[in-house]
């Protein structure tokens, strides 16, 4: 985050207010986490409750010449989770709900799998594995509006990638939209909604099974991929069960990035009580 300390633009003041903001809010947070921990009370079974307790039983196990994390290292993991997991998942949830509206076909075909498994009831955790068609349309969504669209890599030496060399330090840029554009990879009906290609899984849905990365590849794939696929599948399935839905009138589609993959002016969806 030094970047922006760098040069006192007003945009760069206003990220660095920002940044400062952030940090003091999980300052609070996990000082007052930290201090119920200590006192006893239970961890609430979330992330940063399970990584202040195990930092503090590896500092009480290793003596206090191992310190763990420190408390700037938690509020890194903290912004890395949050800005990770949070807008990601949530313009995969509202890109799902935007083209469920486009093909009420497939919204229809995806109420009546989740009514014909859980009924009204709230889904549970293993039964989430069980839903065909919705996984289908989460991966074709993920296609298509991948919500990372491109990935960064800097080389550390000389590579060669292909038949092509690079220098150290050079920045290489995969793009996961063009990946996922593809007629050659995908076929010629590349730009259209068919969530049956996933039929069969992901490694049959193209003619190159290495050629789906919305979560990216290698070492720095997607920590958190599967909890966002639950959480995806828990969220629609509790839309489903609850709303029909359709685009209003005013709904424009232009999606673009800021970060993220985004519909540029909102996602206007009308929802009706089933
Ligand atoms: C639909 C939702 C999500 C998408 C599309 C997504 C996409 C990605 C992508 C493409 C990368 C690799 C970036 C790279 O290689 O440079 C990544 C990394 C990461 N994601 Fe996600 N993500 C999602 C949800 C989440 C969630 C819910 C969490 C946490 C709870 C999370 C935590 C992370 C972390 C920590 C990394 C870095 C892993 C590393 O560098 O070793 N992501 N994500």
């Amino acid at each position: 985050m030094l970047y922006f300390r760098s040069l006192p633009t007003p945009n760069n003041k206003r990220m660095y207010q920002v940044n400062n903001e952030v940090e003091s809010i999980l300052h609070g947070l996990i000082a007052k986490r930290t201090k119920a921990i200590k006192e006893g009370e239970s961890t609430k079974d979330d992330l940063l409750g399970l990584l202040l307790e195990s930092n503090m039983r590896h500092t009480y196990d290793n003596g206090q010449s191992s310190m763990g994390m420190t408390n700037e290292d938690v509020i890194e993991e903290c912004k890395t989770f949050y800005f990770a997991g949070m807008e990601t998942t949530s313009v995969l949830l509202m890109w799902t709900m935007i083209v469920l509206s486009m093909h009420p076909e497939w919204q229809d075909r995806a109420r009546e799998e989740v009514l014909s498994l859980f009924g009204k009831n709230k889904p549970g955790y293993e039964g989430l594995n069980r839903l065909k068609t919705v996984t289908m349309i989460l991966y074709e969504v993920l296609r298509l509006y991948p919500p990372s669209i491109h990935f960064s890599r800097k080389t550390c030496k000389k590579v060669l990638i292909g038949d092509k060399r690079y220098p150290a330090g050079m920045m290489i840029e995969l793009s996961v939209l063009l990946m996922h554009h593809d007629p050659d990879i995908w076929g010629s009906d590349v730009h259209e909604f068919k969530p049956e290609r996933f039929a069969e899984g992901i490694s049959k849905a193209s003619r190159n099974s290495g050629a789906f990365l919305p979560f990216g590849w290698g070492p720095r794939i997607c920590i958190g991929q599967n909890f966002a696929l639950a959480e995806a599948k828990m969220a629609i399935c509790m839309i489903l069960q609850r709303f029909d839905f359709v685009l209003a009138p005013s709904y424009t589609h232009a999606p673009y990035t800021v970060v993220t993959l985004h519909p540029m002016h909102g996602a206007q969806i009308r929802l009706g009580l089933i």
